[in-house]
């Protein structure tokens, strides 16, 4: 299955080929980032710049979504006008326009999006892209590629080039795929696949070789990272505190970041890695969907309200300052008055920096969509438009009270106005500062002026000494 890329030779082909537009659209989480920027990578040896419109793109990717509704109808609508796109070009200079849908609407529903859309050369599933360059020239001969419904993940990372493009001073890295907890809404465990974790060591040479590329925050992805076992080298399973720590000790790397958790794998260790490495910076984003013990256990969580509040005392006791963030679900089947409540209570209580919240999708092929008891669209709306008020409430609060405070601030792009730069606290907020481009990719004591809804607003102090700023004038104490 992985013969069919050979890296080397691709590149040996691209001496002479002329350059190709290409142009990724990316839906949904941050994985799909991640696989829109290791597409990237792959199709770069053959020749493929990127390019920021489809207008004048060769190579068209749509890197699908399939968790809401709304998310997977989205692709058929962008279809459409990337047809007429196509067809206009094929009129016009009689170019083409390679379109192929890539993600986990591709994984979900490939043979409907050749059907629905006749402008589609390739579907490919996220544990196949690594093979693009092979379907690209197949696709020249015959259209109607599908490829990707079985999850081999090793055998994409593996055969991804071991170089990443990009100069951000943050990055992504998918360190787990998969999940198998089969929450009775989710279609993630059958777009998916297992849960399958990356070696340490491949996981490690990774993230070394982006702090040599100049990043300084690394965010590990995974459904469900704290799930992480990756493999160790003495054939044992590494966690994720002990990934943790050992990304700690790389050079240059001072920021570490990890999402999305399940509350039944937030293990000892890494709560309390958090109370040890300072490079584990403290804003945990803990999904618990409901507060209501009934609807969690028709959700399949496999937890309870006491439990989550347990969870984050430990936490809390481990980091005092941890910000907190979280997914809810309002709407789920069955969920009543009463129910909905607890979930306000439950929010009331943990008191969140941050948070997201949607109207539940009755999702095809899920135990959840065949369960009665479905919620009025109109009394879920309502729902959602209370607990969206009263979370963006308890944000505007956290923003507001950094006012005062001095965090380190990882700048990392410059702003719209003058020589203002744009970079994030410890706690993922945006931080805004005036004439301070030239301090990005650094980390600095920033005074914060004030907080608002989406943002800070602050003063530098003074470049905070790190690994990598050693040998930069240090200005004050
Ligand atoms: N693995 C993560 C979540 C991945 S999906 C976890 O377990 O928390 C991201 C979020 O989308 C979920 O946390 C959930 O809040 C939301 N979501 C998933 N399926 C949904 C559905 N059918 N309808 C509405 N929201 C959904
Ligand atoms: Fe979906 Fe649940 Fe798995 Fe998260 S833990 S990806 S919500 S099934
Ligand atoms: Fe969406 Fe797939 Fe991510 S369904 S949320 S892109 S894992």
């Amino acid at each position: 299955m992985t013969d069919t890329l050979v890296p080397q030779a691709a590149e040996a082909e691209a001496e002479h080929a002329p350059t190709k537009r290409l142009f990724i659209k990316t839906y949904g989480c941050q994985m799909n980032v991640y696989d829109s920027e290791r597409m990237a990578d792959v199709l770069r040896p053959l020749g493929y710049a990127p390019t920021e419109t489809p207008d004048d793109a060769d190579f068209v990717i749509l890197n699908t979504c399939h968790i809401r509704e709304k998310a997977a109808e989205k692709v058929y609508s962008e279809l459409g006008k990337l047809r007429e796109l196509k067809d206009a070009k094929a009129a016009t200079s009689n170019t083409t326009m390679t379109i192929a849908v890539a993600g986990c609407v591709a994984q979900a529903e490939g043979e409907e999006i050749m059907r629905r859309q006749p402008a589609v050369d390739l579907v490919v599933g996220p544990q196949a892209y690594h093979q693009l360059p092979e379907l690209l020239t197949r696709t020249a001969r015959a259209r109607g590629e599908r490829i990707g419904a079985d999850f081999a993940p090793n055998d994409k990372f593996d055969a991804l080039p071991a170089t990443r493009g990009g100069d951000g001073v943050t990055a992504f890295l998918t360190v787990q795929e998969g999940c198998d907890k089969f929450c009775t809404f989710c279609v993630v465990p059958y777009t998916r696949g297992a849960e399958w974790s990356r070696p340490l060591a491949a996981v490690l040479d990774e993230a070394r070789a982006l702090a040599d590329r100049g990043v300084r925050e690394v965010t590990l992805l995974g459904q469900n990272v704290n799930a992480y076992d990756g493999e160790r080298a003495d054939g044992k399973k590494a966690t994720l505190a002990e990934l943790a720590h050992a990304l700690a000790e790389i050079p240059g790397l001072d920021r570490i970041r990890y999402t999305t958790s399940h509350p039944n794998d937030m293990s000892d260790d890494l709560i309390a890695a958090h109370g040890d490495l300072d490079a584990l910076m403290p804003y945990l984003h803990l999904p618990v969907q409901s507060g209501s013990d009934r609807i969690l256990r028709l959700m399949n969580r496999k937890h309870g309200r006491q439990k989550y509040f347990d969870l984050i005392e430990r936490i809390r006791a481990a980091r005092p300052d941890m910000a907190l963030s979280g997914d809810f679900i309002v709407g789920f089947p069955g969920e009543t008055e009463r129910d909905f409540e607890d979930t306000m209570d439950l929010v009331r209580r943990v008191n969140y920096a941050s948070a997201f919240s949607f109207m539940y999708s009755p999702r095809p092929g899920t135990p959840a969509a065949g369960m009665g008891a479905q919620v009025p669209p109109e009394v879920a709306k309502d729902r959602l438009h209370r607990l969206q008020a009263l979370l963006l409430e308890q944000q505007v609060a956290f923003n507001a009270a950094q006012a005062g405070r001095t965090l380190d601030v990882l700048f990392e792009k410059k702003g719209r106005h003058g020589r203002q730069a744009i970079g994030r606290s410890p706690y993922l907020q945006s931080v805004h500062v005036d004439d301070a481009d030239h301090l990005i990719g650094k980390i600095v004591p920033v005074e914060i002026v004030s907080g608002q809804q989406n943002s800070l607003t602050g003063k530098p102090i003074a470049p905070v000494p790190s690994s990598r700023d050693l040998g930069v004038s240090v200005l004050g104490a």
